[in-house]
């Protein structure tokens, strides 16, 4: 890290987990660029965050624009005299059971979840491998092990980026710059509000962003929380097709 405050860029920043892992990191002693599409919450978060002493700085970014999101993060990188870390966030789950999911539903899931999380990974990696020095981090999901009920889309996209964070941490081992992949399972957050379904072990968003600060202090591959469902959901991919469909869902929606 740098000799001087440690340096974040963090989409996401404007809710839930990701405002969450912003107060905790500028507690811990960050400067922070916060990214999101609703500016005024990322003022408001940052005049907090300024009010106890610390360092932030607004990036109004949709990162559905992955041309803006990529200029969001270097002009944070530039700005903040090279990014120490850069932790994509930001993320959309809507459910759809199968039968009503229109194809644009799905595009705007992968726009946001694949896309612009790609984006964000990629911006300044070739600078941090440059510089032998940083850290890029995903928010993926205990969903992206199985396919989940209503959740196609959603799931998919996050065993895409989980998978990607893999292949990234194989690439870059020994340059420098690590790679870490966060699996949260139940947040209580804006997304989870509207879920009706079950959420066993469901966490609040602090308790969430201090597994993720403590995972990315100490350079961890992968961070799964709450641990009961975490292995509860690795130990299902090896349950029959059969069993598992019956487990999660009702036949026909
Ligand atoms: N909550 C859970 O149980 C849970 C579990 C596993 C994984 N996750 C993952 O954790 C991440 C954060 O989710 P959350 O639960 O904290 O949800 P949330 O409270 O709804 O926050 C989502 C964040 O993503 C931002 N965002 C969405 N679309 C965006 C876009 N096009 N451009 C820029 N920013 C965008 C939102 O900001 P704006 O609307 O201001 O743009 C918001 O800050 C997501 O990737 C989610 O998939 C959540």
């Amino acid at each position: 890290m740098s000799e001087s405050a440690p340096t974040a860029f963090i989409t996401g920043a404007s809710s839930g987990i990701g405002k969450a892992i912003c107060l905790r990191l500028a507690a811990d002693g960050y400067h922070l660029a916060l990214a999101a599409r609703r500016v005024e919450l990322l003022e408001d978060l940052a005049a907090n965050i300024r009010s106890k002493g610390g360092q932030a700085e607004v990036y109004p970014v949709d990162v559905a624009d992955t041309v803006a999101v990529t200029e969001s993060v270097r002009a944070a990188d530039e700005a903040l005299g090279g990014l120490d870390l850069v932790i994509a966030n930001a993320g959309i789950g809507r459910q759809r059971w199968a039968g009503k999911t229109s194809f644009s539903d799905v595009e705007s899931t992968l726009q946001v979840n694949i896309m612009g999380a790609a984006a964000t990974l990629l911006a300044v990696l070739p600078k941090m491998v440059e510089r032998g020095r940083g850290h890029v981090v995903g928010v993926s999901s205990l969903a992206g092990y199985r396919g989940l009920p209503k959740s196609a889309a959603y799931s998919g996209s996050k065993a895409f980026l989980r998978i990607f964070l893999e292949g990234l941490r194989i690439d870059l081992r020994g340059t420098g710059v690590a790679v870490t992949d966060v699996q949260p399972g139940f947040v209580r957050t804006p997304m989870t509000d509207d879920n009706k379904n079950p959420m066993p072990f469901l966490v609040e968003p602090e308790v969430a962003a201090d597994q993720i600060a403590r995972g990315i202090a100490r350079r961890a591959a992968v961070i799964t929380f709450p641990w009961q469902l975490a292995t509860l959901v690795r130990s299902a991919q090896a349950l029959p097709n059969g069993l598992w469909d019956r487990a999660v869902g009702k036949a026909g929606g």
